[in-house]
């Protein structure tokens, strides 16, 4: 993870650089800085922290420098503080890196062996003695780099700055993108085109190995083998403004808000609104009658969307569906063949586990479908169908409508799936995208359960640990729900199917547990229903969320009920998870929490 920037300007590049590292924030936020040059020599300004922090730290102690590096973190090796900051430099040189240097021990214990003294606890520090050491020998800094180069093992994108050169930077990739930006004004470098788009909407991507020499004249490129070769220019898209947070206090609240909206856009791409038709956009090359299984790859929320879709599949089309975290698919070794479809369910589209388990599935034969967010991210170029989710920009770290757009795509797909495979009449299948496109309306009404959900939230801030119990695609949902709780307000949560409880987790349960029921009125709601009294019997202080006097009905006293419009629906989980969101949103402002920064986290996870 982590992000990195590098600019040759014509004024002051340290206010440039730190505009450059905002844009790169969702790539880690543990730690910033940058360095460039004063009067040849290397200067370096680091913080721990938010980027703010590094901010202030400029103002009270300014570069001047036309030429820099920068460096958001998200801690791998070492822990997050100012010494463990990026760059890491030497009077020679200093780098900023994204990546993992695998082999660093065995490099750090060579290069203090020649009279290194290390300052940091990272890996990334061996790349600054490494050259520094080159230098010395060779006294050229673009032959130390391609000599240092082939040393390194694991995953870098890296970033240079010499001392003495006021017209150098250079680059270098494997594993981690990396893009050259050509400006008027002077000459980019950055782990993204979003990162640049202040500057310029040219760019030029370095290929897997390629590394380039930055000049203010251009740029040269070189790839693994180190010849000279072309890289294109292309224009991009990306809009250089930032997303705002319109009249909300975060841009969770905001995106939780979208949610109507982006689930209607992605609604439309799939479904032809005159017919009542499912519609891919794009053509698939095999036919779900052909398909014997799905095994379906994600991490995180991603993979709980996933796991939803799980009962789509089964249920519609009669099609088995497996569901692996991609850390554990990428290594399993799982036998797949032509009939498998993998399927890869993914908002950014660069996760690092997610990518190796397309990867995985793509050297082993089978067709690749990913679901993504990011039309322009790797998982989309790499994969045979994408299929994409319109949820536009998701900047709270903690994933909200890009989940449920990737609910919306998914059940699309199950329908679909059903009428190639005859498991669905046609109008059966009508019926079902029918209740799909009712699904923003019944997220809006969940929308007005606001303020009540803001009530139930200031119960379970005061708790230390809270399940939450849902049965068939609730169950995936009951999992977001404790998923969302811990990351946001960093309370202990778990989630269970509620069927599961009592073969161990009902020990639990006591007059201090909140017990949030996820009962949507489908084929599961009686069962769920009696789980929820064996929970009561035992004194759990039960939340309901479900139609209008479920608990009533039951004869039950809850210390809340969250009353859901009553409908019945396959596809409950897209509405439900309105309340799960803002629950978990709630609990976490009023503890005072970062919502959209919470700590430890980043919102691409591109390491594994
Ligand atoms: C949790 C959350 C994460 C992501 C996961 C996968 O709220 O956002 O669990 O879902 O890191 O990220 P993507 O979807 O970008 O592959």
């Amino acid at each position: 993870m982590c992000g990195i920037v590098g600019i040759i300007g014509n004024e002051p590049v340290a206010p440039l650089l730190v505009d450059a590292l905002k844009r790169l924030e969702y790539r880690g936020y543990d730690s910033a800085g940058v360095a460039t040059l004063e009067e040849g020599q290397i200067a370096r300004r680091r913080a721990e922290g938010k980027l703010k922090n590094l901010a202030s730290r400029l103002n009270e102690a300014p570069l001047y420098g036309m030429i820099g590096i920068g460096h958001t973190r998200w801690a791998t090796h070492g822990k997050p503080t100012e010494q463990n900051a990026h760059p890491h430099a030497t009077d020679k040189v200093a780098v900023v890196h994204n990546g993992i240097i695998e082999n660093f021990k065995a490099l750090r214990d060579e290069l203090r062996a020649d009279g290194a003294v290390f300052q940091s606890e990272t890996d990334s520090e061996v790349v600054a003695h490494l050259v520094t050491r080159e230098l010395k020998r060779v006294n050229d800094p673009v032959v130390a780099v391609r000599n240092i180069l082939p040393k390194l093992h694991g995953a870098f994108a890296l970033g240079f700055l010499f001392a003495g050169e006021n017209d150098l930077l250079i680059g270098a990739r494997k594993g981690a993108p990396l893009a050259v930006g050509y400006g008027d004004d002077g000459m980019y470098l950055g782990s993204d085109a979003f990162a640049l788009a202040p500057f310029t909407d040219r760019v030029a991507y370095l290929n897997e190995g390629d590394w380039t020499v930055i000049r203010r004249n251009g740029a040269e490129f070189y790839d693994a083998g180190n010849v000279l070769v072309e890289r294109r220019i292309i224009t991009t898209q990306v809009g250089s403004g930032l997303v705002d947070k319109g009249n909300h206090r975060h841009f969770m609240a905001k995106e939780i808000h979208e949610q109507p909206e982006v689930i209607g856009r992605t609604i439309a791409h799939y479904i032809d609104m005159a017919t009542g038709d499912v519609r891919l956009p794009t053509d698939i090359p095999f036919n779900f009658k052909d398909i014997r299984r799905i095994c379906l790859s994600a991490c995180g929320t991603a993979s709980l969307a996933g796991l939803t879709a799980r009962y789509w599949f089964e249920r519609l089309a009669k099609l088995p569906v497996e569901v692996d975290v991609a850390s554990e698919f990428r290594y399993r070794e799982l036998p797949l063949d032509k009939d498998t479809l993998t399927l890869f369910v993914s908002q950014s589209g660069e996760t690092a586990d997610t990518l190796a388990s397309l990867r995985y599935a793509k050297e082993h034969g089978a067709t690749t479908l990913s679901v993504v967010n990011v039309a322009t991210s790797t998982m989309a170029r790499e994969s045979d169908v994408v299929m994409p989710t319109l949820a536009g920009p998701e900047i709270g770290v903690a994933s909200t409508k890009a989940f449920t757009c990737q609910l919306t795509v998914l059940a699309a797909l199950a329908i679909f799936a059903g009428v190639q495979r005859g498991t669905l009449s046609q109008e059966r299948a009508r019926e079902l995208a029918q209740q799909l496109i009712a699904s923003p309306g019944q997220v809006a009404d969940a929308l007005l359960l606001e303020s009540k959900i803001e009530q139930v939230a200031h119960k379970l801030a005061k708790a230390r640990d809270v399940l939450y119990l849902g049965r068939g695609a609730s169950f995936p949902l009951a999992l977001e729900g404790a998923l969302k709780l811990k990351e946001l307000s960093y309370i202990h949560a778990e989630g269970y199917a509620a069927g599961e409880l009592k073969h161990g987790p009902i020990a639990l349960v006591d007059e201090q547990m909140p017990v949030i029921v996820i009962a949507p009125r489908d084929h599961w709601f009686e069962k769920t229903v009696s789980n929820m009294q064996e929970v009561a019997a035992r004194g759990g202080q039960i939340i309901v969320i479900g139609p209008k006097g479920t608990a009533v009905n039951a004869a039950l006293t809850p210390i809340a009920s969250i009353d859901m419009p009553d409908v019945v629906t396959e596809f409950a989980a897209i509405a439900y998870s309105v309340p799960v969101q803002l629950l978990a949103y709630y609990t976490a402002s009023i503890m005072g929490k970062d919502v959209d920064q919470p700590r430890n986290l980043a919102k691409s996870v591109t390491v594994e």
